[in-house]
């Protein structure tokens, strides 16, 4: 299938070229336009001549002369095709492509752009309702919701920037029926979310905090209740354009901020956002109800280098911080943490936006957090546990590919445990057992075959589901096989197919199967490689999507068809948002 021409036309409109420029050189804003080092590999420069007009979507080198939109840069500095540029553009930026394939695919997709124009229509329109409502209503309720916002601090203009408003109780015809006079359908009300399960509307009575996707449209909404009403807060249901695992609060008022200071503060509450972003600190967004993933990270990394995560300390919030730590190593952020003893907004009532700087400007790297916590906990433990802490330090720095960081974690961990900086690099577990023990493969998709195979081998139990019925996910419409032949080598491959035809199955019935014999040697080290990889059924999710990308790279890479290539790379897309699903709930 091809990307049909208007697909091509709406990622040009909306890829912004500051965004994308920056991936790959920090722009400084200048007047109208952004200037940096040009970021093109053969041109290496001390003094910026790259520039770079929002307006007009197009860069300009005048060192090396080079220019174009934002699909060529991608080309040129990914290496990519024209079709794989846009679609890349297109992820990022959360155009949704359509193509020119069968008159079934080609309605089927019309089908769903327009279902989804209705949906943002509806949400466009009960934001700008809501809105409303709560400036101008006359209502005891409307009243009460405006004093109790001028009660928290929110003055009109953030009001009005954020676009808060209220949904009326009860009792009026609400947004209902203000949508059926705007011709908005019952299904696209639904679909939309804003109906209740009961089929009234979901958010009577409530504030209501319109959420945004990365491009600005109005994708759901958070709403607190004004009393004791349980819940506090009630979200929009995920939809398919409302997914609170990767989407944060306040994000199109932040970005340019964000982009201006190369800086971004996470915190928990929509009503932390918005009083950071009165009190002059317009750089915050909010999570939806959960701790800051690696999926925000990434999402944020286009954006800024460092990130402030101000979060609560407990448990679930320890372990996110070291899942978000680990990812932020390998995105090469500067992530720091910063406990404070209220939430920002009541703490702001208090105390100046200066005495806030103060506390971001003392907030310590993530690492070094995780660090002395586990260090700590450490210090008070038995023996046992003593010893397994040590050891999950030793492979947290393992993990760390960046040689500063890396040097960084050792003495850190070093000073803190009061061992020799040697000993923590000596015995090195999962991540670097696979390239010092046994044969490190160097292809990265043999390499990915062999921890899957390790993995299936050191835990057959785990393996018998994906195995029988394939690994699913929410960007997958039925769930992914594997195939023999989606392994870089006959061995593997041999292997493979043995562990399927004995799935569910102990391993000592795979090694009594006489074709196992001449591969006895590579399953048993495979199987004792797989134990120190922490087989779960997460991981060996994981492995399997890692194979199936890595093997439609591979074809992509050797077909010389098109067509396929893009095909291909539909279906690679969607393997890594499985991938990315399986990777975030973990
Ligand atoms: P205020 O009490 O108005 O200051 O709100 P807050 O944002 O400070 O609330 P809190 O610190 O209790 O929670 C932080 C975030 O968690 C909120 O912004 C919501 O995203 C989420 N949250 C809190 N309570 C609920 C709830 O009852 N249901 C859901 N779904 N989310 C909640
Ligand atoms: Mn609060």
């Amino acid at each position: 299938m091809r990307i049909s021409q208007r697909s091509i036309e709406v990622v040009r409109e909306t890829a912004n070229i500051v965004e994308v420029a920056s991936e790959f050189t920090a722009l400084r804003r200048q007047g109208a336009r952004f200037a940096g080092l040009c970021p093109y590999p053969d041109h290496s420069e001390k003094t910026p001549s790259f520039g770079v007009t929002p307006d007009r979507g197009f860069y300009y080198c005048f060192g090396c002369q080079r220019g174009g939109d934002a699909i060529k840069l991608v080309m040129d500095l990914k290496s990519l095709s024209f079709s794989e540029a846009v679609s890349y553009i297109a992820e990022r930026s959360g155009v949704e492509l359509e193509f020119e394939g069968s008159p079934a695919d080609a309605q089927a997709a019309r089908e769903r752009n327009k279902r989804r124009r209705m949906v943002h229509k509806a949400l466009a329109a009960a934001t700008a309702y809501y809105h409303k409502y709560l400036l101008r209503s006359g209502s005891t309720e409307a009243r009460q919701a405006r004093k109790y916002l001028e009660n928290r601090g929110l003055n009109d203009s953030t009001i009005e920037e954020f676009r808060l408003g209220f949904a009326p109780p009860r009792g009026s015809s609400g947004f209902v029926g203000a949508a059926r006079k705007l011709g908005i359908e019952r299904q696209a009300l639904d679909a939309a979310g804003l109906l209740s399960p009961r089929g009234g509307e979901r958010f009577l009575g409530r504030i209501t905090f319109p959420i945004s996707d990365r491009r600005g449209r109005i994708v759901g909404f958070g709403a607190r209740a004004m009393g004791d009403d349980h819940p506090k807060y009630l979200n929009s249901p995920e939809t398919e354009i409302f997914t609170k695992r990767d989407l944060l609060y306040g994000f199109p008022q932040a970005a340019e901020a964000i982009r201006k200071q190369q800086s971004v503060l996470v915190v928990e509450g929509y009503t932390d956002v918005l009083m950071l972003y009165q009190a002059g600190i317009k750089n915050a967004v909010a999570t939806l109800g959960t701790a800051t993933t690696p999926a925000h990270l990434r999402s944020l990394s286009g954006y800024a280098d460092k990130i402030h995560v101000l979060f609560d300390p407990d448990d679930a919030g320890e372990k996110a911080i070291e899942r978000a730590s680990a990812a932020a190593a390998e995105l090469k952020l500067d992530l720091r943490v910063l406990r404070l003893p209220e939430d920002p907004a009541d703490w702001l009532l208090e105390n100046s936006a200066e005495d806030f700087s103060k506390l971001l400007a003392n907030s310590i790297p993530a690492l070094e957090y995780v660090f002395r916590r586990k260090t700590e906990r450490a210090r008070g433990a038995e023996a046992a546990e003593r010893s397994r802490i040590v050891s999950e330090i030793k492979d947290l720095i393992t993990e760390i590919e960046d040689p500063v960081f890396h040097g960084d974690a050792v003495r850190l961990a070093s000073e803190a445990l009061g061992v020799n900086p040697e000993t923590l690099q000596q015995r090195r577990s999962p991540a670097a057992s696979r390239s010092t023990r046994g044969p490190a493969p160097a292809d990265p998709l043999q390499r990915a075959g062999h921890e899957l195979l390790a993995l299936l081998l050191s835990r057959p139990d785990l393996g018998e589901e994906p195995m029988k019925n394939g690994v699913g996910g929410p960007s997958l419409s039925e769930p992914f096989m594997l195939a023999d032949e989606d392994f870089a080598n006959e061995d593997q491959t041999r292997i493979f197919s043995l562990l399927k035809e004995h799935a569910g199955q102990d391993l000592d019935s795979l090694i009594a199967d006489e074709r196992a014999r001449p591969m006895m040697d590579q399953i048993g080290a495979l199987s004792s490689a797989g134990e120190k990889l922490y087989p779960s059924e997460a991981a060996i999710r994981e492995a399997w999507l890692r194979v199936g990308i890595l093997s439609h790279e591979r074809a992509k890479r050797q077909t010389p068809d098109y067509d396929e290539k893009d095909r291909i790379q539909v279906e690679t897309l969607r393997l890594k948002d499985a991938l990315r699903a399986v990777a975030t709930e973990s």
